[in-house]
C-alpha cells in the first residue's frame, strides 16, 4: 500500500534536502529521508521482510542521518513515500572504498515502474559525489526478483556467502 506523506519537519539527509529528479529529468522525486518519515518508512521495512515500528525506525534514522558516511533516500509519488534506499560508504583493509546498498524496498503497489532503478541511480550519484567508484549489495538467495533487478542495472554476482549472527547478552 502507498504510504501517507510525512510532514516536512525534521532533519534532512546529505545529498537530498530538496526532492531531485532522476537523471533523465523526468523521473520520480527523490530526496534525502527525514526523521519525520519514520512512520512512512516502517511499513515498507515490513514489506522488505523486517517488520519495525515507527518508533524503532525513528531511532535508527536518528543514528543514520547523523552519520555523513550513510544516506537514506526516499521516493515520493503524489505526496506519498513509495520506497527507500539506505547506502553506506565504507572501506575495508582488504579492499578499497565502496558504497554498499544496505536496504532497498519499493512499495509493492508501485513496483515495476522504475522507482527501484531511480533510487539506485540516486545512490550511485551520491557515491560518485564522494569520489567512490564501486557499489556493492548483498542480497538474500531467496530474492530472485531482486537479483534480476540488480543484474538489469549492471550489477554482477561476485560471490556467495553465509551470514552469521550472535546475540550479545
Ligand atoms: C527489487 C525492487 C527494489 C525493484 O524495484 P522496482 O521499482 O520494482 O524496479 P524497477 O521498476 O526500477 O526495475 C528496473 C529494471 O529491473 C527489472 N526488474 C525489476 N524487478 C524485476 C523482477 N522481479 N524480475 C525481472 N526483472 C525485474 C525491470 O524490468 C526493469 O528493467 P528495465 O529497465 O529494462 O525496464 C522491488 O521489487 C522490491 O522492493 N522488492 C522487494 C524488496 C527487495 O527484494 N529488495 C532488495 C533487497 S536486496
Amino acid at each position: 500500500m502507498p504510504q501517507k506523506r510525512g510532514n516536512s519537519k525534521g532533519r534532512s539527509h546529505s545529498g537530498g534536502k530538496a526532492p531531485s529528479r532522476a537523471p533523465s529529468g523526468e523521473g520520480p522525486a527523490i530526496r534525502g529521508a527525514r526523521i519525520s518519515d519514520a512512520a512512512d518508512l516502517a511499513p515498507l521495512s515490513g514489506q522488505l521482510g523486517y517488520p519495525a515500528t515507527a518508533h524503532e525506525v525513528r531511532a535508527r534514522l536518528e543514528r543514520l542521518l547523523a552519520d555523513p558516511a550513510q544516506a537514506v533516500f526516499v521516493v515520493e509519488i503524489e505526496g506519498m513515500l513509495a520506497g527507500w534506499i539506505h547506502v553506506m560508504d565504507s572501506v575495508t583493509v582488504e579492499s578499497g572504498p565502496a558504497v554498499e546498498i544496505r536496504g532497498l524496498v519499493v512499495d509493492e503497489a508501485r513496483r515495476g515502474s522504475g522507482l527501484g532503478r531511480a533510487l539506485v541511480e540516486r545512490s550511485e550519484a551520491w557515491a560518485r559525489e564522494r569520489g567512490v567508484s564501486a557499489m556493492t549489495v548483498r542480497s538474500n538467495v531467496v530474492r530472485a526478483g531482486a537479483h534480476a533487478f540488480y543484474e538489469r542495472l549492471g550489477y554482477a554476482v561476485v560471490k556467495t556467502q553465509h551470514a552469521f549472527r550472535k546475540r550479545l547478552a
